[in-house]
């Protein structure tokens, strides 16, 4: 997700390294097999590694190479001409578990440090999340030193981690599912924080001796500065408003009393007593977005000035077109959906190329998916010639065909966790095809569906409270008429009925 010192770039490279690599194609060993045409460039794509298992960081190394983590605890790197890939790590203490292990990792610019940031089970089973620097040199990483080390949980543990133009290190951290963590300003879940290259507090940090930067975050998944200094973060809501925020100094972004704008009236009122500052983007149904980079490269014209952010659930990338302050959202358009499956990290190199990295070996592949040389890093690289090669369709549409209702809310609200086929995922989220909860009486299933469910250890069923009578019975309707299930129809009446009075 991040580059190396973007702002920098242009007077540390000799002119010749721009000019020389025009030729489309030429520059790298990997065969361009596919293309995109966008108005005004022709991007090559190309498939830098394989065989790799959920890349979950990708960024661009002092050396011209990329630098990436993988979950299960390595950092490699590899040369993106020849295709070379290095082993430089392996970190034993690391505890992958569905979306728990190593994330984040940030190379420092002009300190010879690089911070990883994983998951730990402790000898007696408690998680925690742990930010870590290492010392490198020729090759290697040596000397680790715990910054951090704070509660994790089976999910929501985030993270990112990226150098800022000012060389303080910014983290962003999960909720640990303990949504009261979010706004307590003496935890450190469901925060950013800023630290020193060392790990100790900046001395202009908003409050004196406390790493926090900004609160209120759910699970930060995705974080990036803009060419101009300014910080955004990609976040994953609970059933609904996925967001992009603009993360500023102090602010408070009001999870879990707010999700996405202060739309609902509760959320209304509660912004009325606490002022909290609104995300420039909000996605229902959910995407899942997940790393993000900032595009101002030349060689892309048509991506100029806009984030650039990768989605798990939604498998696609959506470029974020920014205003010239970059402090708010003009548009947006989305690629490549269902293309490489799932999206986990983006990066760009100082010759404007944009690697992204697929993450379909992790907990939740989507239909389709993992396909033999996952995962991958995926190069798109301006070409001049396309003749011969397949082109992928331009950024999608809104839905064409209108779908029935159950169906389409099952598959933008339910199917992220109980799979299209209704067999969930096992051991976390539970089969609906031969459900007695489905099936049975229509009271205990609307209660789920209004109410959500907490009765799992590692999951919860989020509540659909904001789904209107007729949809929340016509998907209970669905679900009960699918996958051999033979349960009767639900009316929108027996939802209102159970609807808890207003307050
Ligand atoms: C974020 C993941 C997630 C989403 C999205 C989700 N669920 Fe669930 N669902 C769960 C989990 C986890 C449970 C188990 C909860 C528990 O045991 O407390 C569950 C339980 C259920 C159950 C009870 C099943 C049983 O046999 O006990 C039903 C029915 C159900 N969900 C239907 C739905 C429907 C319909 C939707 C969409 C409107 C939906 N879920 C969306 C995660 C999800």
């Amino acid at each position: 997700m991040k580059k190396w010192l973007p702002y920098l770039l242009p007077v540390l490279l000799p002119a010749g390294v721009i000019l020389s690599c025009s030729g489309p194609g030429k520059r790298f060993n990997q065969p361009v097999t596919s293309a995109l045409a966008l108005d005004s460039t022709t991007l090559g794509i190309s498939t830098v590694a394989e065989g790799l298992n959920v890349p979950w960081e990708i960024c661009w190394g002092p050396d011209g190479h990329i630098w990436f983590t993988e979950q299960s605890g390595t950092v490699s790197k590899i040369d993106p001409v020849t295709g070379e890939k290095q082993l430089l790590l392996t970190i034993p203490e690391v505890y992958r578990h569905r979306s728990l292990g190593l994330l984040g990792m940030a190379v420092h610019p002009t300190e010879p440090y690089v911070y990883l940031d994983y998951t730990h089970r402790n000898p007696d089973s408690s998680i925690v999340s742990r930010l870590v620097r290492y010392t490198r040199g020729n090759d290697t990483l040596t000397d680790p030193k715990i910054l951090l080390e704070f509660p994790g949980n089976t999910g929501h543990n985030g993270s990112r981690v990226i150098i800022g133009p000012d060389g303080k290190v910014y983290f962003s951290t999960g909720d640990a599912a303990h949504d009261e963590f979010a706004g307590d300003t003496a935890k450190l879940n469901g925060k950013v924080l800023r630290l020193n290259a060392d790990g100790s507090v900046p001395a202009d940090n908003p409050y004196p001796g406390n790493y926090m930067w900004s609160r209120g975050h759910r699970n930060i998944q995705g974080i990036a500065f803009t060419d101009n200094g300014q910080l955004f973060a990609s976040e994953h809501g609970d059933a609904t408003d996925d967001e992009l925020n603009h993360i500023q100094k102090a602010a408070y972004y009001a999870w879990p009393h707010i999700e996405g704008f202060a739309d609902r009236a509760d959320e209304k009122a509660y912004a009325d007593t606490f002022p909290f500052t609104p995300p420039v983007m909000a996605w229902t149904p959910t995407i899942a977005p997940a790393g993000i980079d900032y595009y101002n490269h030349p060689a892309i014209r048509d991506w100029q000035n806009t984030i650039l952010l990768g989605t798990l659930k939604g498998a696609s990338l959506h470029v974020i077109r920014l205003n010239d302050a970059r402090d708010s959202v003009l548009d947006e358009k989305i690629y490549f959906t269902q293309q490489f499956g799932r999206i986990r990290d983006i990066c760009v190199s100082p010759e404007g190329d944009i690697y992204l990295a697929t993450s379909n070996r992790d907990w939740n592949p989507g239909k389709g998916f993992p396909i033999p040389a996952d995962d991958r890093i995926i190069r798109l690289s301006p070409i001049r010639d396309a003749k011969g090669l397949t082109m992928l369709p331009g950024p999608a549409a809104a839905p064409a065909t209108p779908v029935a209702k159950g169906p389409a809310i099952y598959k933008s609200y339910c199917e992220a966790c109980h799979k299209a086929d209704g067999k969930g995922v096992p051991g976390s989220f539970p089969a609906l095809d031969q459900s007695k909860v489905v099936t049975g009486k229509p009271e205990a299933l609307l209660n789920i569906l209004l109410n959500g469910s907490k009765s799992s250890a590692t999951e919860q069923m989020p509540a659909f409270q904001f789904l209107s009578d007729d949809d929340i019975a016509a998907v209970a309707t669905h679900i009960r008429s699918s996958w051999g299930n033979k349960a009767n129809a639900v009316a929108p009446e027996a939802v209102k009925s159970l609807r808890k009075p207003a307050k």
